[in-house]
């Protein structure tokens, strides 16, 4: 692979998990961005929001992702905001392959029901809210993605092999 591969996608639609199994079959390092801000700030997301607001956090991903220009084998797993400011997107696609991970709300609320480490979902554990701020998004996911690979009931290893499928053919193409 010619680039790095960053997973983008709401919450839930898999991006550690993917992350994780890439990481170790290709060889790769991973990077999670939310772990990046944690390290750098020395506090976890959740505290980032409740003390500084969610504009502070997404400087420091703003941050974060601009550190990552010159890595090279990396795989590079994003939170589910990284879309909505442009420069972060920019700044991805210097060194990597953007690959959207796509799930239904459904899906999605079943995954992240029980986690109290996503503050955007405080309080809004729910179909109707996931959809509705999914949809709000979609366009920016839409147009940062190189490729997009909905995830809903398959196995990781199903959605990586599709992923390295769509994914060899650009690079082919590129190099
Ligand atoms: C966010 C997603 C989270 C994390 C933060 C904000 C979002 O990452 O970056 O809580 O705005 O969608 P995950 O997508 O890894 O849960």
């Amino acid at each position: 692979m010619t680039k790095n591969i960053a997973l983008i996608g709401f919450m839930g639609t898999g991006k550690s998990t993917v992350s994780h199994y890439l990481g170790k079959r290709m060889g790769l390092e991973e990077i999670e961005i939310d772990e990046m801000i944690v390290k750098a700030e020395g506090m976890p997301i959740t505290d980032l929001f409740a003390k500084f607001g969610e504009a502070y956090f997404r400087d420091c991903e703003s941050k974060a992702i601009q550190k990552l220009q010159d890595k090279k084998k990396a795989v590079i797993s994003c939170g589910g905001g990284a879309v909505i400011r442009e420069e972060n997107v920019i700044n991805l696609k210097k060194s990597s392959w953007i690959v959207l991970l796509d799930a239904s709300p459904e899906t999605i609320l079943a995954r992240v029901k029980d986690s109290t480490k996503r503050p955007i979902l405080n309080g809004h554990m729910n179909v109707e809210y996931i959809s509705g701020l999914m949809e709000k998004r979609r366009s920016l996911y839409e147009r940062a993605a190189d490729i997009k690979i909905v995830t809903d009931q398959k196995s990781v290893e199903a959605v990586c092999q599709e992923m390295l499928s769509m994914l060899s053919k650009l690079d082919g193409a590129e190099s």
